[in-house]
């Protein structure tokens, strides 16, 4: 098989390893691919938003399976574009990947099918907003509508957080905001493959949203992940699977979206059992980065059987897998370029690229999160050493990182 990766960050290094793990791969291709993906794939210079170069690729080199990293590639249509021309592409069309890029679409879905969540308000204009938020006080989660790659969401613990967080949304013109109710509780994701009603869990992972120690500081994309996760027993995944996962998937067939790829649950398990905090249209990063090393089934294999209807029984290595994200200084608020990264060829755990390039015969930083270094071990504990040991081995002096990933969990 040819396989082509969309995306250029850690989470599509991470589809690339698992890719070229399957017998069945002669030739991996990514797009734009980065320096660590270079090492298992040819990297082609299209970008991933070009959806045209993208399918004019696939078609020249007959691709036989294409898989789709970021949700804004999803949000322009890729698949739609690649299904029009006949090529195999996993991941949803433009129709159902809303169920990550409108969180008012996802809400109203979940409504109506009875799938736990947080309850919520939709806002166009900012004084209802502010006199809801009066009116329902604190804590309370302003989040903009669309996608914001994890940055568009503040929990506010103070009122005047949640005021400045509307203020700043509708300085946007045609912005629009979601306003939630705060659940608490343990957060956990579960990605699964999706084929219409057909709906395969992996194996769950932790993300640590917060960017610096002790959840403090905003949101990011995600700072740090482990799986699989001790506190989510098989009781609590079956539980999972049949009041969010599985409902999700027939409701967006009933409603005339079927879905097709990776559909992401993020999770809070609550005094008053699972709910749903949103759901993703893509593998989540860093997740892919700590749940595709330790599936041991044929990646390949297991998507193109759910893409025949047919499940796959998916076998797991039962070690635990530990990441640290290392992040440029400023992130998320901004991020520094160009800050050259040493001593890599020193350290023992897999290090996956979340935003690096090539410079001048050197590896530099080159966006928010850089690195994903993810260490497989016994126990939580024994991944946490080694995934912190290689980290502390990595030279770069525009890099931070939070050094309590797992913690809360051992
Ligand atoms: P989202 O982009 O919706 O995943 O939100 C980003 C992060 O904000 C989540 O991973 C949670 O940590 C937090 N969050 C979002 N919505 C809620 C909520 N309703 N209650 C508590 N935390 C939330
Ligand atoms: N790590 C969270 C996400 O991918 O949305």
């Amino acid at each position: 098989m040819k396989v082509l990766v969309i995306g250029k960050g850690g989470r599509e290094h991470a589809l690339v390893h698992a890719v070229s793990r399957s017998g069945r791969v002669k030739k991996i291709y990514a797009a734009p691919g980065n320096p660590g993906m270079a090492e298992l794939a040819e990297c082609v210079n299209i970008a991933d938003s070009d959806v045209k170069g993208l399918t004019a690729f696939a078609k020249e080199q007959e691709i036989d399976l294409t898989i789709v990293g970021p949700e804004a590639t999803l949000s322009l249509g890729i698949v739609d574009a690649f299904q029009a021309e006949g090529l195999k592409i996993f991941g949803p069309t433009k129709d159902a990947a809303q169920v990550e890029s409108s969180k008012d679409f996802a809400k109203k879905i979940m409504a109506k099918y009875g799938i736990p969540t947080a309850s919520y308000q939709t806002f166009d204009n900012k004084a209802d907003a502010i006199g809801y938020v009066e009116h329902q006080g604190v804590p309370i989660v302003i989040k903009e509508d669309g996608l914001k790659a994890g940055k568009g969401v503040t929990v506010a613990y103070e009122l005047k957080e949640a005021l400045d967080a509307i203020e700043i949304a509708f300085s946007i013109p045609g912005n629009r905001v979601v306003i939630e109710e705060c659940l608490e509780g343990f957060e956990f994701s579960l990605i699964c493959f999706v084929c219409d009603d057909l709906v395969l869990p992996m194996e769950v992972a932790q993300d640590h949203k917060a960017a610096y120690d002790g959840d403090k500081g905003p949101n990011t994309g995600g700072m740090g992940v482990y799986s699989p996760v001790k506190k989510i027993t098989p009781d609590i995944i079956e539980e999972t699977m049949n009041a969010v996962m599985i409902p999700m998937a027939k409701a967006m067939v009933k409603e005339g979206h079927p879905f097709t790829g990776f559909l992401y649950g993020g999770l809070m398990l609550t005094k008053h059992g699972v709910k749903t905090i949103e759901f993703n249209a893509r593998f989540g990063d860093p997740e892919a980065e700590v749940i595709l090393p330790r599936l041991k089934t044929d990646f390949c294999d297991v998507i193109e059987n759910i893409m025949n209807h047919s499940k796959t029984e998916l076998e797991w290595d039962d070690r635990v897998t530990l990441g640290v994200v290392m992040a440029s200084e400023g992130y998320p608020a901004s991020s520094t370029k160009g800050a050259v990264i040493e001593n890599l060829e020193n350290v023992n755990s897999m290090v996956f690229h979340m935003g690096t390039a090539e410079k001048e015969g050197s590896l530099v930083t080159d966006g928010g999160r850089v690195l994903c270094v993810c260490a497989a071990a016994d126990t939580l504990e024994e991944a946490y050493e080694k995934a912190y040991a290689d980290v502390h081995r990595i030279h770069c002096d525009k890099l931070f990182y939070r050094n309590d990933i797992g913690k809360k969990d051992m």
